[in-house]
């Protein structure tokens, strides 16, 4: 049987991991995949978390099962810090193996029970397309935002959107788009919150960076715009990256509706799914973030921790962007993007000779994760830029 199977390719964003760790040069540089490093280019371990691992591995008497949508105490603190009190909406969750699976259980409930289409902004984070397109969704792209200008295009999504149809999903991005950093204004989501209620669309948010924009609180009033105006909803959260437990695979994926009971009946559906694909979720980061969110003490630890990422990647935006001005005139934007990403106009050209010549790592599409950048860089890797930007 298997001789029938043609090999598939490493997913290029993954393969990008092994390139960097087979690269023997001492100064090479990690723009590629989306993982917080520090000024010492490691991903540490949040303080946080070792503190909440440390009371679980004293307190945990078991590892039974937990429950067919995991642990429920994980999924009510998440929905708070998400979703927040104040929408208006009911919202019923199952934990999920991170973002991604959160991502596919929604694309097969919409695939089971919408219109089977969704539409996409691009560019987009290019697994998007694959999780819906393997659930046999339509997936139908319109534009988001334009390289060579840095702009969000704001007035072509909202014609694309204005012509889809009733009950047809809708792909946004909470915060800090991935690949561009570009982030919608208040105005703008106040606008889309009103096309989609009027439109009946249904909104699958994508929340995966919360605190890496402008604020914990501040990363989710989109989302919770677009969520009090709209029927119904579907929210992904990852906590790989807010909570640096990337490995661990946590996540969820909340339904949201205007009823307890349609919530409910979503989410037993959510639950089937699972059951029918790998049963239930890993239970530990769960169990990490659940006890973060649990202690005060914990949450002001974690919060502070997650702030000062944001405050190291702003930072090296300001300077990329220092750097780069006086040669292209669009670096500004650098530092008013948002999040670990920002999308350069390179061509694939240009960023396989950055590889090959210089030992910095990023993938064709031209994105780079800033939080890759150690301060000592910013210099060289502008230098390196200028002439492929200006
Ligand atoms: C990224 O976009 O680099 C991250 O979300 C990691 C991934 O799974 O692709």
């Amino acid at each position: 049987m298997f001789d029938k199977l043609a090999s598939q390719p490493t997913d290029p964003l993954l393969a990008l991991i092994g390139l960097y760790n087979a690269d023997g040069r001492p100064d090479k540089i990690d723009l590629g995949v989306g993982v917080y490093r520090d000024d010492r280019g490691r991903t540490p371990v949040m303080e946080a978390v070792k503190s909440a691992e440390t009371l679980l591995l004293e307190t945990q008497e078991s590892k039974s099962y937990v429950a067919p949508e995991g642990d429920r105490i994980f999924l009510d603190l998440l929905w708070d810090l998400v979703g927040g009190t104040g929408t208006g909406k009911f919202a019923a969750g199952v934990q999920t193996p991170g973002g991604s699976g959160a991502l596919r259980l929604a694309a097969e409930l919409i695939a089971r029970a919408g219109t089977g289409r969704l539409h996409l902004g691009l560019p987009s984070w290019p697994n998007h397309a694959g999780i819906f397109g393997a659930t046999g969704l339509t997936v139908e792209t319109h534009p988001y935002f334009d390289v060579a200008t840095q702009d969000v295009r704001f007035s072509s999504m909202m014609k694309a959107l204005s012509s889809a149809q009733r009950g047809d999903a809708v792909l946004i991005h909470a915060s800090c788009h991935n690949p561009t950093g570009a982030t919608l204004t208040a105005a703008q989501w106040e606008e889309l919150a009103t096309t989609i209620a009027e439109r009946r669309l249904i909104p699958l948010i994508d929340s995966a960076y919360q605190g890496f924009g402008s604020g914990i609180e501040e990363d989710v009033l989109g989302l919770r715009r677009v969520i009090a105006a709209a029927p119904e909803a579907l929210v992904a959260v990852s906590c790989s990256k807010s909570f640096g437990i990337y490995r661990e695979r946590t996540g969820a994926i909340f339904a949201v509706a205007e009823t307890q009971s349609a919530a409910d009946t979503a989410r037993t559906n959510l639950v089937t799914m699972a059951r029918t694909s790998y049963s239930m979720p890993p239970d530990h980061g769960a169990a990490v973030v659940r006890t973060i969110l649990s202690f005060d003490s914990l949450r002001q630890t974690w919060a502070d921790e997650l702030n000062s990422m944001r405050y190291r990647l702003n930072e090296l935006r300001r300077e990329l962007a220092t750097a780069l001005s006086d040669s292209w005139q669009l670096a500004p934007q650098i530092a008013e993007q948002q999040g670990m990403f920002s999308l350069l106009p390179l061509t694939e050209a240009d960023v396989l000779s950055m590889r090959t010549q210089h030992g910095i790592y990023m993938p064709t599409s031209g994105r780079i994760n800033i939080a890759g950048l150690k301060k000592t860089d910013v210099a060289r890797v502008a230098s390196i830029l200028k002439p492929l930007l200006g």
